[in-house]
C-alpha cells in the first residue's frame, strides 16, 4: 500500500495596503519550489470561482457601500467557499498553500478598524474555516501612508474601495495586525516590509526556515 501523503503546510501573508504581500507570496512560492516543495498560491477575498464573484462585491464601489458587519459576513462567505473548494483539497494532497490574506484581515479591517466586536468575528471565522488554520502567518508591517501611496501607484483600477477608507482607518488596521501578532507569537511573525524586496524576501525565507523546518 502507498504511504499516506503528509498534509501540506498552510502559510498566510497579512498586512495593510501596498505592503508587498502579493510580490512576496510569489517569491516565497518560488523559494519553496526550489526546495522541492509544491505550492498553491491563492488569495482572499477570492481563491475559488464563487469567492472571486463575492470579491467583486467587496472591493468595488463606494467605501460606505457595506457596513462592517456585512463586509465580515461576505468575507466569511467567500472564505468558506475558498476553504472547502481550494485550500482543503490542496492541503490534503500534500501541497503547501500560500494565501495572500486570510482571517487576520477580517480581525484587523472589520474588527480593529471597523469596530465589529472580535467575539462576533471569531464566531463567523469559526463557521467559515473550522479547523483549517494557518501553520504560520507572516505579518508585513509598514507605515500606512507609505503603503497607500504604493497601492495607489500599482492597484488594479476599480479595486480601491478599502484604499479609500482614509488614513485613520488604515492606522487602526496596522495597530490591529500588530496586536494580533503579539497575542499569537507562535503562529505569527512580524516582517518589516519597509525594506527592499530582496531584504523582505530574505526575512520571510528566514522565518519559514526557522518555524516550519525548511532547509534555508
Ligand atoms: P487585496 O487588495 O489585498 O487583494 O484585498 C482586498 C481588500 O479586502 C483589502 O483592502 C483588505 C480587505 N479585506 C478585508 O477587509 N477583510 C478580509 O477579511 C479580507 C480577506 C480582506
Amino acid at each position: 500500500m502507498a504511504e499516506p501523503v503528509p498534509p501540506g503546510r498552510f502559510i498566510t501573508l497579512e498586512g495593510g495596503e501596498g505592503a508587498g504581500k502579493s510580490t512576496q507570496a510569489r517569491r516565497l512560492a518560488a523559494w519553496l519550489g526550489e526546495r522541492g516543495i509544491d505550492c498553491l498560491l491563492t488569495r482572499e477575498p477570492g481563491g475559488s470561482p464563487g469567492a472571486e464573484d463575492i470579491r467583486t462585491l467587496l472591493v468595488t464601489g463606494e467605501p460606505g457601500r457595506w457596513d462592517a458587519v456585512t463586509e465580515a459576513l461576505l468575507m466569511n462567505a467567500a472564505r468558506r467557499d475558498h476553504v472547502v473548494r481550494t485550500i482543503r483539497p490542496a492541503l490534503a494532497a500534500g501541497t503547501w498553500v500560500i494565501c495572500d490574506r486570510f482571517f487576520d484581515s477580517t480581525l484587523a479591517y472589520q474588527g480593529y478598524a471597523g469596530g465589529v466586536p472580535l467575539a462576533t468575528l471569531r464566531a463567523f471565522i469559526d463557521a467559515a474555516v473550522g479547523d483549517t488554520r494557518p501553520d504560520l502567518t507572516l505579518i508585513m508591517d509598514m507605515d500606512p501612508d507609505t503603503g497607500l501611496a504604493r497601492a495607489h501607484g500599482g492597484g488594479s483600477g476599480a479595486e480601491t474601495r478599502f484604499e479609500r477608507k482614509g488614513t485613520a482607518f488604515h492606522t487602526a488596521v496596522r495597530e490591529g495586525f500588530r496586536t494580533l501578532a503579539g497575542d499569537e507569537p507562535r503562529r505569527c511573525a512580524v516582517i518589516d516590509a519597509g525594506r527592499s524586496v530582496e531584504d523582505v524576501a530574505a526575512a520571510i525565507a528566514g522565518a519559514v526556515a526557522e518555524r516550519l523546518g525548511v532547509a534555508a
